[in-house]
């Protein structure tokens, strides 16, 4: 489903991709490790198109979107969340899926302004949607708070029912369980799996193991903007060459390092 041949990104003097190859294949779960500053955030950031690789290429289905526009991408089916939580923090949690919605609505302007049975068919259907994408992350019951008034938590799982209230085919997740507790962390672990039984393939960065092997069918591993290694859960978890990345890191965050967890 999503490509990448040899891609690179450099900027000015670091490289932070270096001929990446990847496959992302219909329906699975991938998982993307690697220690902080490996370019994982970067080759999400090239694969959505808020930045662009020096050389290679990248496929999503059919489409050749190396050089695509985020709009475009977004349009072909593929939404992401951030590393750095981007909502809008003023507007409600129902709000804030609502202005994704938008973004694939069907009404004119012209329509909005004479406020036509299309525009107002369309304005029930889409405020009854992003109700049920916030039931499904359970957060029905603060649809109409403030999202910078949620805990961290919900924030970031309202981050990722904004992204799925777009329809999108692919999810790109950049650390989706910073800042979450283990049992928040394999709640969300379950929700991932759920959607991917409903026909949604994932991309996933993350630190944290448990997620990982929680959740992934195959993962690759990024060292200094490199693929190390690609395998199973089980298979990395032994590769020589990814604990040997990993030793050579401090403990992230949360206390763990990958090759102990
Ligand atoms: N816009 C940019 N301009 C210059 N350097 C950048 C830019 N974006 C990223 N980098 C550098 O590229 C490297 C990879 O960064 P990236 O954010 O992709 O890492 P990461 O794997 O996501 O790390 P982390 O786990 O800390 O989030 C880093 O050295 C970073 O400083
Ligand atoms: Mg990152």
């Amino acid at each position: 489903m999503l490509k990448l041949t040899d891609v690179s990104r450099q900027f000015g003097g670091l490289q932070a991709l270096l001929q990446v190859n990847m496959l992302v294949p219909r329906g699975r779960v991938v998982g993307l490790i690697g220690p902080n500053g490996a370019g994982k955030t970067t080759m999400i950031n090239n694969i959505s198109g808020l930045d662009h690789p020096t050389s290679g290429s990248i496929a999503f289905m059919a489409h050749d979107i190396t050089s695509a526009s985020p709009h475009r991408i977004s349009r072909l089916g593929i939404a992401r969340t951030y590393q750095n939580i981007r909502l809008f923090g003023e507007m409600t949690a129902l709000e804030n899926l609502l202005i994704g919605g938008h973004a694939t609505s069907k009404s004119s302007i012209l329509d909005s302004l004479v406020f036509s049975r299309r525009y107002r068919f369309e304005e029930r259907t889409m405020h009854e949607r992003a109700m049920a994408m916030l039931a499904r992350f359970s957060l029905g019951n603060l649809a109409n708070s403030r999202a910078s008034a949620l805990p961290y938590g919900d924030q970031r799982r309202l981050e990722m029912a904004r992204a799925l209230s777009t329809n999108p085919m692919l999810l790109l997740l950049d650390e989706p369980t910073a800042g979450m507790n283990p049992i928040e962390t394999r709640a969300l672990g379950e929700q991932i799996l759920h959607e991917r039984d409903r026909g949604l393939t994932v991309l996933v960065i993350e630190h944290d193991m448990s997620l990982i092997h929680q959740v992934c069918d195959e993962i690759y591993v990024l060292n200094f903007g490199q693929i190390i290694a690609h395998g199973t859960p089980d298979e990395i978890k032994q590769n020589p060459l990814v604990i040997e990345a990993y030793l050579g890191e401090d403990e992230d965050e949360h206390g763990r390092t990958a090759a102990s967890a």
